[in-house]
């Protein structure tokens, strides 16, 4: 059995958290990330018979019976995953049941999977239907995404078009738009199937005064996605308030899906 602190899985998620730390993302415990492993892959490092804990996740998932995680670990900080991946982050199965998680890795001082996976396991359940090399998902707190949403309109049409206005990249990387949802409590059912039913046409789903939410076949793209909202956000927020004297057009984003023969979201734009 090889030593599971060499998987590439460990590597490149400890990586991702610190990057999103470094970016200043990720205050304290802020953000989680869960990735679907195969079990080919888990099964090089551990043997899956072998259940340290059963923890109840407090809802159904009856579609991942069977299915690996690996998952963050909740109060967790992630400037110290890659320094003590055992203790920041686990490895789970999803029970016969669906309402079990079997950790077969991870979480050593006693401690449990993300506050956020009810969001996390009904996203995934979503965007797998829709796309069957999905495997993160993943949710941050950037700074400038969530300013913005105590300034602009929280329809996501309006949100979406602004983004895509702010660089000409975004609806390259984004056609399909982001979600938006209102204040609501974090960490509950409630949130996690209002996200879920997001999934169902966004990538990418924006909680107002929280954080988002990010979808994508790899840690990359998922990452990648809410970078690219990020970035958009901070133009957004360094030119709220001044006059904006030169801007991206309906035209010219429509020159530019056409170009890239984009499918984008017409309803979007105006
Ligand atoms: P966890 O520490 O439980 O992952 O929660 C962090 C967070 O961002 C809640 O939305
Ligand atoms: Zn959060």
């Amino acid at each position: 059995m090889k030593n599971i602190l060499n998987a590439p899985f460990i590597i490149k998620l400890a990586a991702t958290c610190e990057n999103m730390y470094r970016l200043g993302w990720d205050e304290r415990n802020g953000g989680n990330i869960s990735l679907l492993l195969g079990e080919d892959e888990v099964s090089e490092y551990l043997d899956t018979s072998k259940i340290l804990r059963v923890i109840p996740t407090g809802f159904e998932a009856k579609e991942l019976c069977g299915k690996y995680f690996l998952v963050t670990g909740t109060g967790k900080y992630f400037k110290n995953v890659k320094g003590d991946p055992e203790n920041n982050l686990g490895v789970i199965r999803i029970a016969e049941d669906g309402c079990n998680a079997e950790l077969l890795w991870g979480y050593q001082d006693g401690g449990t999977f993300t506050s956020e996976l009810p969001a996390h396991l009904m996203s995934h359940m979503v965007r797998l239907k829709q796309d069957s090399e999905h495997r993160v998902i993943m949710h941050s707190h950037p700074t400038n995404t969530v300013a913005m949403t105590f300034v602009h309109p929280l329809t996501e049409g309006e949100f979406s078009h602004t983004l895509w206005q702010m660089h000409t990249e975004c609806i390259y990387v984004f056609p399909d738009g982001v979600g938006v949802l209102p204040f609501m409590v974090f960490g509950t059912k409630e949130i996690g199937e209002a996200t879920a039913e997001k999934m169902k046409d966004f990538r990418l789903v924006v909680w107002a005064h929280h954080g988002i939410y990010g979808a994508g076949k790899t840690l990359d793209e998922a990452f990648g996605l809410i970078e690219t909202v990020e970035n958009a956000a901070q133009i957004y927020m360094l030119t709220e308030g001044k006059e904006r004297i030169n801007i991206i057009t309906d035209e010219n984003l429509k020159a530019l899906a056409e170009n890239f023969k984009l499918p984008y979201r017409k309803d979007f734009l105006d």
